[in-house]
């Protein structure tokens, strides 16, 4: 039997993140299996990506329940039932209460596309540029109940051009996030990084310790 890691991803949308997680799946050796994917929205074009993968797909719609807590407990349910050590956010939309985040402590990924702390929250990319920064870049972190924070696993940094729109930045960062979040889950996975204290401790002394920076160094 395979001592991989059952993952089940959460999803909101196009699922690129999630694709790429799949891809990473493929890999003999590779830690982590991806079990099930789950949309709160229905017609979520990743649903279909996963479906054609040959990945277990459900969509718990939201809006058909009368308060977060009976969303997130049909939510919950689906994860077990498919036996899930882990959960990976990959473009989720939803945010968890926080009886949801702390029955999964430390078993739930997600990936924000910024450099945490920085740029918290939506239309990351429109105020990185505002605010002149040289460097943006992605995060893969625990979930934790205050939104975007959490013991960051990896991180990616990618320059901000000088004439950078949101989407070319955009962009830039989701090439990053293709990569970093498939390094980030073989990390948890493989229990080269855990929790201690709140903050990652990294059993193999991997030479970057889960920080990359573009190009890209393996
Ligand atoms: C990504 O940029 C992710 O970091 C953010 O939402 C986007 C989702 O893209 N949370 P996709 O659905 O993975 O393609």
């Amino acid at each position: 039997m395979s001592n991989a890691k059952r993952v089940g991803v959460l999803i909101s949308g196009r699922g690129s993140n999630m694709a790429s997680l799949i891809e990473a799946c493929r890999n003999p050796g590779y830690p982590a299996e991806i079990i099930q994917v789950i949309s709160n929205v229905p017609d979520a074009p990743g649903l279909e990506i996963a479906d054609k993968s040959g990945i277990s797909t459900k969509a718990i719609d939201h809006k058909a329940y009368p308060s977060r807590e009976a969303f997130e407990t049909e939510l919950d349910a689906a994860l077990r039932d498919a036996n899930v050590d882990l959960i990976c956010n990959a473009g989720f939309m939803r945010l968890l209460t926080d009886g949801f985040v702390e029955a999964w402590r430390d078993r739930q990924l997600n990936i924000h596309p910024s450099l945490l702390p920085a740029f918290k929250g939506l239309h990351t990319h429109e105020r990185a540029i505002e605010a002149g920064v040289r460097l943006s870049g992605c995060t893969v972190h625990f979930v934790r109940t205050e939104m975007d924070s959490g013991p960051i696993i990896a991180q990616a940094a990618v320059p901000v051009l000088p004439e950078d729109t949101p989407d070319e930045l955009a962009a830039r960062v989701l090439e990053a996030e293709h990569k970093l979040y498939p390094l980030a889950l073989k990390l948890v996975a493989s229990g080269d990084a855990r929790v201690e204290n709140d903050h990652i401790i990294f059993k193999n002394r991997p030479a970057l310790h889960g920080a990359y920076i573009s190009p890209w160094y393996e």
